[in-house]
């Protein structure tokens, strides 16, 4: 006999027989994550249980080990290992934000496609995730790859936004063009307020869902410079099979690298500063030494020191 769940604030939908919560909500429209396919592998599907927990089938083999590792209270279930056994049931989803509809109805679309060979001045902006090895260590592979996944829609989102394109992605960083469409000054800006609004857009993810949800933060470091490059499709790699390579992409991935010595979350080239209409508060400037790069170069630092690193190196005090 089918029974009847309510999703507060959402919808009161049908179980049948036989289906666990989480078929039930999905089948009802409700853009309910489920990471790891409803296998009982991750934690994306918890639901805390409001009411009629009696109700509802013990936790299966697979819930109770997660469960114990994560210390889940026993009113908070996941709702692709639990089936309804009666009617009272109201539970509420833990995980749930505008970003995650987004992603779970919509998906990614990167299709931009471009067919061009020419050298051309543009901004190079390379992005990594700090401290995403602790994560990786403590978390469950499914729950990595879904917030890998957020964090991804965070960056994608800040670099279309200011007209920028993914080159290429690898492990946990990126690294991105901007000044396809625009002349260099325009690229330098739209690269910064990129950056900016990524570590805005981060801080904010921080506070309202990995601490929240998985007690974790994140940081970032990004380096920007700008440079004349080779900008070519070969016609390989990702779907935009765009390529942009020459020595200044050198030289961002390497302020990048820096923003570690230098304890700073976005380093900037000097060159690629001065480009800059309306030129961020920099906490300082230095001249630094690049590994394989001969000529000492001078940085900006416009984001942030680390909370979770300590420096190395300490910046010229300007
Ligand atoms: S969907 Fe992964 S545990 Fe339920």
């Amino acid at each position: 006999m089918p029974y009847q769940v309510n999703f507060k604030g959402e919808k009161v939908v049908p179980v049948e027989e036989g289906q666990t919560i989480l078929q039930a909500s999905l089948a009802a429209g409700i853009p309910h994550y489920h990471a790891c396919g409803g296998k009982g592998q991750c934690t994306t599907c918890r639901v805390l249980v409001l009411q009629g927990q009696e109700q509802l089938t013990p936790p299966t083999s697979y819930e109770r080990v997660i469960k114990n590792v994560k210390k889940f209270p026993d009113n908070v279930r996941l709702a692709c290992q639990s089936n309804i056994k009666g009617e009272g049931v109201e539970v509420q989803r833990l995980i749930r934000d505008e970003t995650d509809r987004y992603i779970f109805i919509n998906g990614s679309d990167d299709s931009t496609t471009r067919v061009m060979g020419e050298r051309r001045k543009m901004a190079l902006f390379f992005i990594d995730i700090r401290n995403f090895t602790p994560f990786i260590e403590a978390s469950l592979p499914f729950d990595v790859i879904h917030i890998m996944r957020r964090i991804f829609a965070i960056f994608r989102n800040a670099i279309t936004q200011y007209d920028g394109v993914i080159i290429e992605t690898a492990g946990d960083g990126l690294y991105a063009v901007f000044g396809l469409n625009s002349k260099i000054k325009q690229a330098a800006e739209s690269a910064v307020l990129a950056g900016l609004k990524i570590l805005a857009d981060l801080r904010i993810f921080n506070n309202t869902y990995m601490r929240p949800y998985f007690n974790h933060t994140f940081e970032v470091g990004i380096g920007v410079h700008v440079g004349k490059v080779i900008v070519g499709n070969v016609g390989i790699g990702l779907s935009n099979n765009l390529t942009v390579m020459g020595y200044p992409v050198n030289i961002a991935a390497r302020l990048q690298a820096a923003t570690r010595e230098l304890n700073n979350s976005f380093v900037i080239s000097d060159l690629a500063y001065r480009l800059l209409r309306n030129q961020p508060y920099s906490l300082g400037c230095g001249h630094i030494n690049l590994k394989g790069v001969s000529t000492a170069y001078e940085v900006q630092l416009i984001g942030k020191p680390y909370e979770t690193e300590l420096p190395t190196i300490a910046p010229d005090a300007t």
